[in-house]
């Protein structure tokens, strides 16, 4: 007899699920520059959202984005019709690809590159065109162009790319654009509150633009699970039709639309940016410790010895993320927070040189 899991489908059965790192472990008692978070809490204004919320009975109703929608829609400078909001950008993710990619069809994407993406392909049976950034995480823009070809469903542009930093010249993304106006171009902006580029603005210009966003980073709702997608109207009715009606929880859609007027999420942004990176930097550099110039909250390190160093750290407190693609497997990624949170880091890293380790 057939054992019930043989049942799934072969290409599930190969694939090993995604474990974020550090799984079992009590990350609540450490600096966790590992998974690119926001690392302060949120806002003191959300408290009495939330009190509302309760007192409401809103978590007892099925969510409703009647408000919200139109809200953030707004706030974005596009049409509610434009926007779908969705569990995470993950979400967002998984939807266009499970909308986009029968098995077979190719999706061509710089790699290594944030691996939710090769992750459902996989799931749905697509093929992966992989193409390697250079040795410094350069975007391999010719490459790229070149491996675009007649079974080619999807084309992703991570801009910039996780966990690489790499930035995706604004040319290259335009070329794309230009070139394939009957291909589907997903453009995922997760961390472009650090960058400051964005291009949503080009929504107009190319009906060919899918843009996914996401609440987790600069707002510090990775907890909560809220992203977006931008598209043409045709497109996001399309999407509807695979997203769940409730899949974005209340609580979300809440805080979401509280700190769409406040400032924190900005005041983070400047902070990490213009304090706690360049003071990262700088002290990698006077260290002699290779990094890879990155555009947003987040930055690969290649010390010595990789090992050693994040073993360091996480005994000094600090969970930093070792990578484990092929390219990467000499390096870790580390999420830059605030100046607070820097320095300790800095000072662990110091000690660690010192030390002679
Ligand atoms: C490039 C990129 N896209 C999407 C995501 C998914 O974020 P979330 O599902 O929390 O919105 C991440 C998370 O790290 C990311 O780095």
């Amino acid at each position: 007899m057939m054992t019930i899991q043989s049942r799934i489908r072969p290409n599930i059965q190969a694939l090993t699920a995604y474990a974020p790192p550090w799984t079992g472990l009590d990350r609540t008692q450490y600096v966790r520059l590992d998974l690119n978070e926001n690392t302060r809490a949120l806002p003191p204004e959300i408290g009495p959202v939330l009190e509302r919320l309760w007192a409401g009975g809103s978590a007892s109703r099925y969510p409703e984005y009647r408000t919200f929608m139109p809200r953030l829609a707004h706030h974005l400078g596009v049409d509610e019709e434009n926007l779908i909001i969705t569990n995470g950008s993950d979400q967002g993710i998984e939807i266009l690809l499970r909308a986009f990619l029968n098995p077979g069809d190719g999706m061509v994407v710089a790699q290594p590159e944030f691996p939710i993406f090769s992750h459902v392909a996989q799931v749905i049976g697509a093929r992966v065109q992989g193409v390697p950034f250079d040795a410094e995480m350069n975007f391999p823009t010719q490459r790229f162009l070149d491996a675009i070809d007649h079974n080619t469903r999807l084309i992703v542009l991570i801009n910039p790319n996780n966990p690489t930093g790499s930035v995706v010249p604004l040319e290259t993304i335009r070329e794309v654009l230009t070139r394939h106006p009957d291909l589907p171009v997903l453009l995922d902006e997760a961390y472009y509150e650090f960058t400051g580029v964005s291009c949503l603005r080009w929504m107009d210009e190319f009906k060919n633009l899918i843009l996914v966003r996401t609440f987790s980073k600069a707002f510090a709702m990775a907890g909560l699970r809220l992203g977006y997608v931008v598209a043409q109207p045709e497109v996001i009715r399309e999407l509807y039709k695979v997203r769940g009606p409730f899949d974005v929880n209340v609580v979300a859609v809440a805080v979401a639309d509280a700190q769409l007027d406040l400032p924190h999420a900005w005041d983070y942004v400047n902070e990490v940016m213009t304090r706690g990176k360049p003071f990262t930097e700088n002290a990698l550099r006077e260290l002699g410790i290779k990094f890879y110039p990155a555009a947003a909250n987040f930055m690969l390190v290649q010390p010595e010895d990789r090992d050693a160093l994040v073993g360091y750290m996480k005994q000094n407190g600090i969970l930093v993320r070792p990578m484990v693609a092929p390219a990467l497997v000499k390096t870790f990624r580390l999420t830059i927070a605030p100046l607070e949170e820097m320095r300790r880091f800095v000072a662990v890293l110091r000690e660690y040189v010192g030390s002679g380790q």
